[in-house]
């Protein structure tokens, strides 16, 4: 982890900031997730997130395997929104005592996190085509296309599950 700030001072060096800080954000999300998979009672929520967890894993691969490409360090810069989002979902699992209650918090916290995934994935991606990064784009791409997939199935599983969470006491 990096802890002075660096001058960004062209495209390229954004990129590589901000894939330094994506990594910082799918580290971040591999150590919530098992987290999420002990607190969520729905079975297929479980389910979702074990399945999103492998492919945390692969967006953690793809990152480093771009960072190397690159021929720069492999080090993350810490993402404080990632932080902010996981922190903010954790207190609201803390204080949600019902089953179906805490199974609809889990689920806005991490389609937020995927929401935020999303919009910054659709971004660099943008940043490696503008860059030449061919390669590096459609691996990019294809981690948006994961994230994009967890969020639909997210909400499949909310349409089902937040309605017991609303006969809740
Ligand atoms: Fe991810
Ligand atoms: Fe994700």
């Amino acid at each position: 982890m990096k802890f002075f700030s660096a001058n960004i001072e062209s495209l390229r060096e954004l990129y590589d900031n901000q894939i330094r800080s994506l990594l910082s954000t799918e580290q971040q999300i591999t150590e919530a997730l098992p987290k999420m998979i002990e607190k969520a009672t729905d079975p297929e929520l479980k389910q979702a997130f074990q399945t999103h967890l492998k492919e945390t894993q692969n967006h953690v691969t793809r990152l480093e395997q771009i960072l190397s490409e690159r021929g720069g360090k492999v080090d993350s810069i810490k993402c404080k929104s990632t932080a902010a989002l996981i922190s903010g979902a954790e207190d609201l699992i803390k204080d949600a005592k019902d089953e179906s209650v805490r199974d609809a918090v889990l689920i806005a916290g991490a389609q937020r996190i995927e929401h935020f995934e999303i919009a910054s994935y659709g971004t660099v991606r943008n940043w490696a085509r503008i860059l030449g990064e061919n390669r590096q784009a459609q691996l990019l791409d294809q981690t948006v296309k994961e994230e994009g997939n967890a969020d639909h199935i997210l909400t499949s599983i909310a349409d089902r599950v937040n309605p017991y969470a609303e006969k809740a006491a």
